[in-house]
């Protein structure tokens, strides 16, 4: 039994992780920007899964609430055994003609946090000879839809650097490329899910149980259903020109 500090816990996958890690009785932090949905999370799964749940409230896209992540990280009277860096979001524009802040705003929450997060993880759980690390990518970071693209290929090919540099330290690094899940990402981004068809879809439940098993069989990249592995499959021998082609910017299901 250890700690597991869940970034984006309030909401789809990482909710349903936070959920699986309770049930291994894991006592939990829990971090989001939304204090009041944060209290009733950690309410509910200190009444069924009977562990110890901490808030950790914090905007992730700002250097206080990376830092203060990081902080929580290096804190030895409780150690953290897992982190998953889970928080994302759909950026709801174009680059270009784009809002440059919004921009800034999605590349610290998804990359600089990531980066800041794992720095400190990785030292400390090094150190102690133990520890797991989950970062949530996307299948997204085989395509060319902008800079979510960009920022989901970083989080990737980052989490395969990390997983050789911690190799036999005792810490396990993965990084989730899921497809379609169901959860607010959509509808949070203005974005109707409705339009892709259901075949396409899994739920943040078995991306949850995905991910936790792949950390236990030591998996670095893992890509959650057959359907996925099989595109991904054919992303990486696909030209990249065909990649831009079908799955560029329109991809995102954004109304044009
Ligand atoms: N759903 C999909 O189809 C899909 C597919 C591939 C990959 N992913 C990736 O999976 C991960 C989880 O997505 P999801 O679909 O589960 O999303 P979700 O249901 O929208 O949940 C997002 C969570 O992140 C928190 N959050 C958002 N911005 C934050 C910020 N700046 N600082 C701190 N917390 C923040 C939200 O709470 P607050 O709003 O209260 O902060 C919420 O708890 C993301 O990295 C996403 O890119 C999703």
């Amino acid at each position: 039994m250890g700690s597991a500090l869940i970034t984006g816990a309030t909401s789809g996958i990482g909710l349903e992780l936070a959920w699986e890690l309770a049930a291994e009785r894991n006592d939990l932090v829990l971090v989001a920007r939304g204090l009041e949905r944060l209290e009733s999370v950690a309410e509910q799964i200190r009444q069924k899964a009977g562990v110890q749940v901490e808030l950790l409230p914090a905007d992730l896209a700002t250097e206080e609430g990376a830092r203060a992540v990081a902080a929580r990280l290096y804190a030895e009277n409780k150690p953290i055994g897992i982190l998953v860096n889970n928080v994302g979001f759909g950026l709801s524009q174009e680059f270009v003609g784009g809002d440059l802040e919004r921009e800034l705003y999605g590349l610290d929450a998804m990359v600089r946090a990531t980066l800041i997060t794992c720095h400190a993880a990785a030292e400390v759980m090094a150190r102690r000879g133990y520890g797991a690390i989950l970062n949530i990518s996307s299948m997204a970071s085989l395509t060319a839809q902008g800079t979510y693209s960009a920022h989901k290929a970083w989080v990737r090919t980052f989490t395969e650097g990390l997983a050789v540099d911690l190799k036999g330290s005792g810490v396990a690094v993965a990084a989730i490329c899921p497809g379609l899940v169901h959860t607010d990402f959509h509808s949070s981004a203005g974005v109707d899910a409705g339009q892709w068809p259901e075949y396409f879809f899994t739920t943040p439940a078995h991306v949850a149980r995905v991910s936790l098993n792949a950390l236990r069989h030591g998996r670095v990249i893992v890509t959650p259903t057959l359907r996925y592995k099989t595109l991904a499959a054919l992303l990486k021998v696909a030209p990249r020109a065909l990649v831009r082609a079908v799955a560029g910017p329109e991809m995102s299901g954004r109304p044009a």
